[in-house]
């Protein structure tokens, strides 16, 4: 689910990564979100009022009275928000939340809020990594607050370091993942979603084949993701080990690719959304020997012949589906990827790239990028059961349009 109509109060404390809020603000709002910005007056320093409020479309608050005599409330500013996020917040900002020193408007609104509260620290790395930070941090979560922990960089001082704000993208995703988590709105009820997974396996002879280490985890994360969301999910995987905790997903088994393409058209008129994850052979042997294959000669030869192109073939024929592809990489990455949007006539495209370290087959995380003819985001690394919700929400997002 997206953060679509979410009222989100955003607070500003004085750090050069204030800057960064203006993509924040702006990327909420392109979300359908809501925004009111406040900021403590050393903030005023690095970022003007003007161009926040422009980009939030309201006012934004710095002190507990206007020049004009207004009460600013900051009980109604708390009360008003259904998610509060404080971006960047300083060492000092975050030592104030921690013990009550409620001296400026942000602080006394925060300790009004009953809403969840999100903290993205920005700091020089010796302040990060200070024991008082630290502390500051785990009461913070111990006040059931959500850090968003800074990243490692090159920070305004110079130094490199953990210590720079997380990135407008990465505090996104992190807030719709959390919506999407509590709210566990049936926001895919009514859809059915086709999902092919895994590696195939092209028989040689009875005994071998040719195939791949797709390990089908972020097919079957998808697959439970949507159900999660209220779709009818079907899907189609070929040989993993994977199981499947929901068993609302109906899972059809197939080994090689034409099995898979033949799979897919039982269903194909019917579905609303098709993502293709798996892992399909590009090519097949011609022949499958009746028998094993004997060592007798120095050399074997095996004649192969082109797969079918399974989403290919759903591009060609889609009349009301939404298709979305994965490319997975090693050079030319985005260009690569954009070329299969156009040439397969999907909606959506999933990079992951085999350079980026914990990427792609086989492991437990992956770091995406998602294309569509208009749009480019990037995702942080992140275990695909993150990464399925992060796919669906853009998914969502983009049927809202
Ligand atoms: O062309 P390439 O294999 O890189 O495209 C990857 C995308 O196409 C993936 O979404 C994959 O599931 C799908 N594909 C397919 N059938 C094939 C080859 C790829 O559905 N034979």
């Amino acid at each position: 689910m997206s953060v679509s109509g979410k009222k989100i109060l955003i607070a500003v404390s004085g750090g050069i990564a204030a800057y960064k809020v203006h993509f924040l603000i702006r990327d909420f709002i392109k979300q359908g979100a809501e925004v009111q910005v406040i900021m403590t007056p050393d903030a005023e320093h690095f970022v003007t009022k003007l161009s926040l409020a422009t980009l939030s479309k309201k006012p934004v608050y710095s002190d507990f009275y206007d020049n004009n005599g207004t009460w600013n409330s900051h009980v109604e500013l708390a009360l008003w928000a259904d998610l509060m996020i404080v971006a960047p917040c300083t060492a000092n900002t975050l030592s104030k939340m921690i013990h009550g020193m409620c001296d400026n408007l942000v602080i006394a609104t925060y300790m009004s809020a009953k809403c969840p509260v999100f903290i993205a620290p920005a700091m020089d790395l010796d302040m990060y990594a200070h024991p008082s930070t630290k502390m500051n941090l785990e009461l913070a979560e111990s006040y059931g607050h959500f850090i968003i922990p800074a990243e490692n960089g090159e920070l305004a001082s110079g130094l490199i370091g953990q210590g720079r704000m997380a990135e407008p993208a990465t505090i996104l995703s992190t807030v719709e993942n959390y919506v999407t988590d509590v709210t566990v709105e049936r926001s895919l009820e009514g859809k059915t979603v086709l999902i092919t997974a895994g590696p195939t396996y092209e028989a040689i002879d009875p005994v071998r084949f040719i195939g791949n280490h797709s390990s089908g985890k972020m097919g079957f994360s998808l697959a439970e993701e949507a159900s999660k969301r209220g779709a009818k999910v079907i899907l189609i995987s070929g040989p993993s080990s994977q199981t499947l905790t929901d068993k609302n997903v109906e899972l059809h088994k197939v080994t090689s690719a034409k099995e898979m393409l033949a799979k897919v058209f039982e269903f194909y008129d019917k579905i609303d959304i098709g993502i293709a994850s798996a892992a399909v052979a590009d090519y097949a042997p011609k022949d499958i020997a009746k028998e094993k294959i004997k060592k007798n000669d120095e050399n074997l030869t095996i004649e192969l012949v082109k797969n079918p192109d399974i989403l290919k073939t759903m591009g060609e024929k889609k009349t009301h589906q939404f298709l979305v592809g994965f490319a997975l990489e090693t050079q030319n990455e985005e260009e690569n990827a954009k070329g299969k949007l156009q040439k397969k006539n999907l909606d959506m495209i999933v990079l992951n790239s085999l350079r980026d370290e914990g990427a792609g087959f086989k492991n437990d995380t992956n770091k995406i990028k998602i294309f569509t003819k208009t749009e480019k985001r990037e995702f942080d690394l992140k275990s695909k059961g993150e990464v399925a919700k992060d796919i669906l929400n853009f998914v969502e997002s983009q049927l809202l349009k």
